[in-house]
């Protein structure tokens, strides 16, 4: 790509950016949310028409490509919003733009048996244990990325996109996905990574690129480059890519919320019990599917529970649904922001100011004037406390970058002023500088006597934030660890025995 430009209406997004991909290697692209990233990527793979520059593939040179023109030329992509389709299976997934056939006399049938085996194989890649003919909707949203890695490895591409590839998913699939990738490495292909976890980058990556607000930075060899090198690149200054774990004095503390003996039918969360101190963090760790996203949707009402009780300041309180689950304080910035995060065709503005609106109105979250200064003026205010990157809080926020719809959505459920805030894989693509002050944010939240609780599958995230982490395992809290003796590999060999060989003090 040269001298690539892209602008939209009120933003430059890229100005005169080039960038190369070579067989066999892993260009990783870096920046701040909103640098560009996802925006040049599109561009290679014929979502957007650049404004300026060429493309050049394999010798052949493009203005701008089309989605069919870059489906030719082997570039696939798995997106950072996913885009695997609910409704169809697995297999169907993977084919629907080239469709397995067979001849039938003058008739070309789908070759179910084909595509099945073909499904089969590259499942087994990617190290998904699921039928081809599952239909999509039934899969957890990590094993939904699998299905958009399989998808992209179902084109036999020679260019790969792979933007935030790795945000649902935990350290044993990230590695599996990285053994993947040197695969398709020695295969020849070109990879282009995308993620905001340094780590990451420095262990998958041969070059790395940095885009700072749509301009080049530059390229580096990632052998010769730190993650604190990578980091001064990115925001422009120097600052630390860790996070120090602040003491919080919560032990005599009181009690604020209680959840005790909470199951499921389906039996994905089984008899679990736990409580939240006034001051304290609380993380839950666990393997994907161990039933931790399964509890907080209980809790807060999503989903219905078998058996349990939850408290709020000593009070039992009701909260079968969301609704109900909201008005008595409860948030939850949920891990799927496409599909349970935001409402699409909103502006931020209405984005952010949809909770206090429904918290005040007394008829079901319909009825009530809206004032439109109000809703204004918490939009306003959200935006500062995290910079969202927008040029206008009316602008709708599928126009903002994949991190900046995540703030919005952090936004929405502080505007809201909740008691208690679950946090379920809150810092999802979020840049490494904006990480940082959403740490402090939530010590902010559980200092003022906020109810803080969070989900996450990035142990660092986990240790740098929490005061006390659970661990997970088929449904239950098989251990809990004050911060500070927690280690990485304490909560792995919890999250993964085969025996709950480990204590079990209560929380
Ligand atoms: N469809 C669009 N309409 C208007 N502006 C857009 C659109 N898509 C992207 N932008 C803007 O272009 C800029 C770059 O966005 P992009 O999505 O490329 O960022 P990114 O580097 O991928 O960030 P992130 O790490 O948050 O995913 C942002 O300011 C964004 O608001
Ligand atoms: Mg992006």
């Amino acid at each position: 790509m040269k001298n690539v430009s892209k602008k939209f209406p009120g933003v430059t997004a890229l100005d005169g950016i080039s960038f190369d991909i070579m067989p066999g290697e892993v260009h990783v692209l870096l920046g701040e949310n909103g640098a560009g990233k996802s925006t040049l990527m599109k561009i290679l793979s014929g979502v957007h028409k650049p404004t300026g520059g060429s493309i050049t593939v394999g010798g052949r040179s493009y203005d701008s490509l089309s989605p069919k023109d870059a489906r030719e030329c082997g570039i696939s992509v798995i997106y950072q919003e996913l885009s695997v389709i609910d409704e169809l299976s697995i297999q169907e997934n993977l084919f629907v733009v080239n469709l397995p056939c067979k001849k039938l006399g003058p008739f070309e049938l789908v070759d179910y048996g084909e595509m099945k085996c073909r499904t089969k194989a590259l499942l087994a890649k990617v190290g998904l244990k699921a039928d081809p003919e599952t239909l999509v909707e039934q899969l957890s949203i990590s094993e939904k990325q699998q299905v958009e890695i399989a998808k992209a490895l179902a084109a036999d591409s020679r260019i790969i996109i792979m933007d935030e590839p790795t945000t649902s998913l935990t350290s044993s699939e990230v590695s599996h996905l990285f053994d993947v990738i040197r695969e398709l490495k020695k295969e020849g292909a070109g990879i282009v990574f995308i993620s905001h976890k340094l780590g990451e980058i420095i262990e998958i990556g041969d070059r790395v690129t940095v885009l700072k607000d749509g301009t080049l930075v530059g390229t580096k060899d990632v052998a010769q480059v730190t993650q604190d090198d990578l980091v001064a690149m990115m925001v422009g200054r120097q600052i630390s890519s860790s996070y120090q774990h602040e003491n919080a004095d919560f032990e005599k503390a009181q009690t604020i919320f209680e959840v005790r003996k909470l199951s499921r039918k389906d039996g994905k969360v089984k008899d679990v019990s736990f409580r939240l101190r006034r001051g304290e963090i609380l993380g839950f760790s666990g393997l994907v599917g161990s039933g931790r996203s399964e509890m907080m949707n209980c809790i807060f009402g999503a989903e219905p529970k078998a058996s349990g009780e939850i408290f709020l300041n000593g009070k039992k309180i009701n909260s079968s649904t969301p609704y109900r689950a909201i008005k008595n304080g409860l948030a939850m910035v949920t891990e799927n922001r496409r599909q349970t995060g935001f409402f699409h065709n909103f502006s931020i503005m209405k984005n952010i100011s949809i909770l206090p609106f429904v918290k005040r109105s007394t008829l079901g979250g319909i009825g009530g004037l809206v004032n439109r200064r109000n809703e204004e003026n918490w939009a306003e205010e959200q935006k500062q406390r995290l910079s969202i990157k927008c040029y206008s809080t009316r602008q709708n926020i599928t126009e903002l970058s994949g991190g900046n719809q995540q703030k919005v959505i952090l936004g929405k459920w502080l505007a809201a002023d909740s008691k208690i805030i679950i946090f379920d894989e809150p810092t999802k693509g979020i840049d490494v500088g904006s990480k940082g002050e959403i740490y402090t944010l939530m010590r902010a939240l559980a200092d003022e006597g906020r109810g803080v609780l969070v989900v996450s599958s990035e142990l660092p995230e986990l240790l740098a934030v929490c005061d006390t982490i659970a661990v997970f395992r088929e449904g239950r809290i098989v251990a809990v660890f004050p911060r500070a003796q927690a280690t990485e590999e304490k909560i792995i060999a919890a999250s993964t025995a085969e025996k709950g060989e480990i204590s079990n003090d209560k929380i």
